[in-house]
């Protein structure tokens, strides 16, 4: 049977971001036989939001939208591995959500945030877009500075916090994507 393919997004952009630690964290705990795929928010570098068409009638003029729609339907289940900015979640994730729409729908995905109270401002705001877009959210593990993660990155996660983890591979893989159900395109 073709493995799962599981696609993890790191959605800070900052010169200077501590995402990628929180990011191999992650990796670090995929399930065996999962297809992993990294989409790094920084090296896609979307523009602003510039297609002139609806994302939601599908017809991409840009080919970095072409490309970030094909990896998004290549995708069986996703997680996003993001900060908290003010209180949300940062910009740059928000652009690459708007940029589609059909790719998501019913589309299983994990919220890993991290910072100050484990990001649970910027998850739940996270949460309404998500459900806006029709995806299946489950609930992820939240990191927070000085308790499991420094302002530096260092993970040091509690066991909670890795019970949590894997509890968000089971349910996000219980609901991925059936290989007979991949878009054709
Ligand atoms: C613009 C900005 C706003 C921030 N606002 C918050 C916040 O509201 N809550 C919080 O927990 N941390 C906040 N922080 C601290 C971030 O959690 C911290 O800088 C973290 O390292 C950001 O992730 P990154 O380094 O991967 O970009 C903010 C950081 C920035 C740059």
């Amino acid at each position: 049977m073709s493995p799962t393919r599981l696609s993890v997004v790191i959605a800070s952009t900052r010169p200077t971001r501590i995402g990628h630690h929180i990011a191999q964290w992650v990796l670090d705990a995929v399930p065996a036989d999962v297809e992993v795929t990294v989409h790094d928010l920084r090296e896609l570098a979307l523009p602003f939001l510039d297609e002139p068409g609806q994302p939601a009638d599908g017809n991409y003029a840009h080919e970095h939208t072409r490309r970030w729609s094909a990896a998004m339907q290549a995708t069986d289940a996703l997680v996003l591995v993001m900060p908290e900015y003010n209180r949300g979640y940062n910009a740059a994730l928000k652009n690459a959500i708007d940029f589609l729409y059909a790719e998501w729908e019913g589309l299983p995905v994990g919220c890993v945030g991290y910072g100050w109270h484990g990001a649970s401002f910027a998850k739940s705001a996270l949460r309404q877009t998500l459900e806006r877009v029709k995806m299946t959210v489950v609930e992820g593990p939240g990191l927070e500075f000085e308790k499991t993660l420094t302002q530096a990155g260092e993970v040091s996660a509690s066991p909670a916090d890795d019970a949590a983890l894997a509890a968000m591979f089971r349910e996000l893989l219980a609901g991925a994507r059936p290989p007979q159900d991949r878009p054709t395109s």
